[in-house]
């Protein structure tokens, strides 16, 4: 974290503090369905009002292509930001093209009070890292600071062109996920266990290749197993499986087995014929697999190998579930690992770091999100984190 400067690293007297902040949040019916990464932003916005600062809350929300579109407006999110944080709250109409309104509006603001900006990406300059729209930007305050390690994939004017128009520097919840993640697979105790799942190899190939080379144990779990257990030339029935992908996994498994990285695949499965929840299931060896059924869970003789997997390690990460959780009772196996990974946290025994959309709903299913080491609510972000791609909006910051 030394490459970063930090919130100590500045005076935020009678500053006005733009901050890169995710309020890119799940909702339902107008309403805020979890609002984990807006409460992560305590600590931030609290530092920068006791040291005199203002904070301009700056944010993307879906995915609204570069034009001005209501039903993407950030206006509904003052309600939220106010009860997580008790303080005043008010949000700012901008117009990205001419944002000379919206800082007459800030001039005349109040200290004290947490001002939220219109969505940046109802300007087509946010998402093309355009130079000018960053400066406009960066005419809003005096101090630049990222809070959106879950949106730092993304080159863009907030997260990118304009961390380099003011002086700059990673908020608390940033530093706080950044060296999470640094004990998770930059300077990890060794040794580490992976454990990767979801439906598709497909979408997780940079991510295998990356963590074979880093890794000590991977544990393949979800689909994507049946795809490796394919390869193997085990017969896995109707299970999902990308065949096209058997002659990728051969490949992973070498460049493991180069590495010295044991990949553990399951042993049995729980087979059912329907994808629904409550489908009459039964657990077979892999080796004996049902041929008219598909894989949901994975098997209990394949939970007692994981468990004593991650007894060997001393660092877990984890993305993406070992079944089909979302459907009871193809959940077990997840939820069997999630409880072991977080009573041996709780021992002192393991760092657990996991992230990802799925993995965290897995997580909190089990109800042991507060148990891990530490839980990133980024989704893409932690996947190219875990490809060991650099993250443009982290590199942004670096001094
Ligand atoms: C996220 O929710 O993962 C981030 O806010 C990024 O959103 P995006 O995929 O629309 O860029």
């Amino acid at each position: 974290m030394s490459d970063f400067k930090k919130l100590e690293d500045f005076d935020f007297n009678g500053k006005r503090v733009l901050v890169r902040v995710d309020l890119n949040v799940p909702v339902a019916d107008g309403k805020v369905t979890d609002n984990t990464r807006i409460v992560r932003l305590g600590p931030t916005m609290s530092h920068i009002i006791e040291h005199g600062g203002t904070p301009v809350l700056l944010s993307h929300f879906g995915r609204p292509k570069g034009k001005v579109n209501p039903e993407f407006s950030l206006r509904f999110i003052v309600n939220t930001i106010k009860n997580a944080f008790g303080q005043p709250v008010e949000f700012v109409e901008t117009d990205w093209s001419d944002v000379s309104a919206a800082k007459s509006k800030l001039d005349a603001g109040a200290k004290g009070t947490i001002y939220v900006m219109e969505n940046t990406r109802f300007h087509p300059g946010e998402e093309a890292n355009d130079d000018e729209l960053a400066t406009r930007m960066a005419s809003l305050g005096d101090i630049y600071l990222n809070d959106a390690f879950s949106a730092a994939h993304r080159a863009h004017a907030s997260t990118a062109a304009i961390a380099h128009k003011l002086p700059s520097g990673a908020g608390r919840a940033m530093e706080t996920e950044l060296s999470a993640l640094q004990k998770g697979l930059g300077q990890p105790q060794k040794p580490v266990i992976a454990i990767v799942g979801g439906a598709k190899v497909s979408t997780k190939i940079d991510l295998l290749e990356n963590l074979v080379t880093k890794v000590e144990a991977l544990v393949i779990g979800g689909g994507m197993a049946n795809t490796f257990l394919h390869a193997q030339g085990i017969d896995i029935g109707k299970s999902l499986c990308e065949k096209d992908l058997a002659e990728t996994a051969r490949r992973i498994y070498d460049k493991a087995a180069d590495a010295n990285c044991a990949i553990i695949l399951p042993i049995d499965g729980v087979v059912a014929w329907h994808f629904e929840a409550g489908a009459p299931n039964r657990t077979y060896g892999v080796e004996a697999m049902d041929q008219t059924g598909m894989m949901l869970d994975v098997g209990d003789r394949s939970i007692e190998r994981i468990k004593g997997a991650i007894d060997e390690a001393k660092t877990l990460i984890w993305n993406g579930p070992l079944g089909a959780f979302e459907l009871d009772p193809f959940g077990k196996g997840t939820i069997a690992i999630a409880h072991y990974a977080a009573k041996r946290t709780n021992d002192g025994k393991l760092v657990s770091v996991a992230g990802g959309g799925d993995t965290v709903a897995a997580l909190a299913k089990a109800k042991v999100v507060n148990d891990f080491s530490y839980v990133s609510t980024a989704g893409g972000a932690f996947l190219e984190w875990m490809e060991g791609k650099p993250l443009p909006g982290v590199e942004a910051l670096k001094n």
